[in-house]
């Protein structure tokens, strides 16, 4: 059994799959400490469109950066899935990644490669998946009320386009890892999904 001050969940999947609310919902039940890993390569990107080169900005990156307001945007989540091809971007960001997981008092990360590449040795890995229809719409609803004007074709092309990115590039694709353990979230509700994904971290904790 780990330290049971330093435990570690990985939770990956495509975009738009509900990683993040599963894991920020995780998170607060366990008492953990959550890290969206997407913000990261989203800061990362979002400065690159306004001229950055990408290596100077992840190795610059200020944890101001994950504040500016426009990172949910689809035209940053783009640059974000373009920057994250980068050895040296995936590179600049691994340390800090690795060091929060390893906190005391435990963490969920949430991302693409956490169970693969960046905590291989996390004690539960969730991969949490859905249809590319379900995970556009799912996203359309959410950009559309926080008043984006965007069309549901638009984010439909935006998560297949990133999907095909991060699953094919060489460095850290987006892949389940061997122990981790699938959640098709097509067909549930946020409550079952997450009381899928606790019920699941209960049972490879014991
Ligand atoms: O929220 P959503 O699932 O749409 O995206 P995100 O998690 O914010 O990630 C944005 C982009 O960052 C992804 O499309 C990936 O290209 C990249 N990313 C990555 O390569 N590795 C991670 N650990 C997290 C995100």
């Amino acid at each position: 059994m780990a330290d049971e001050t330093r435990i570690t969940i990985a939770i990956d999947g495509p975009a738009a799959a509900g990683k993040g609310t599963i894991s920020k919902a995780v998170a607060q039940q366990l008492g953990f400490a959550h890290l969206d890993t997407g913000l990261l390569y989203r800061a990362v990107g979002a400065k690159t469109l306004s001229g950055a080169e990408a290596v100077d900005a992840a190795t610059s990156l200020q944890s101001e950066d994950l504040e500016a307001d426009n990172l949910r945007t689809p035209e940053v989540a783009q640059a974000a899935s373009k920057v994250a091809v980068i050895a040296e971007v995936r590179a600049a960001l691994v340390d800090f990644q690795r060091a929060f997981a390893r906190r005391l008092g435990g963490a969920v990360l949430d991302g693409r490669d956490i169970g693969t590449v960046i905590c291989p040795n996390a004690d539960v890995k969730l991969f949490v998946t859905a249809s590319a229809e379900v995970r556009a719409e799912r996203r359309y609803l959410e950009l559309s009320g926080n008043g984006l004007d965007v069309s549901r074709d638009e984010v439909l092309a935006d998560v297949k386009a990133r999907d095909e990115r991060d699953m094919n590039r060489a460095e850290a694709p987006l892949k389940p890892a061997d122990d981790a353990v699938l959640i098709d979230t097509s067909n549930l509700t946020i409550e079952e999904a997450v009381d899928m994904a606790l019920a699941t971290i209960k049972s490879r904790r014991q």
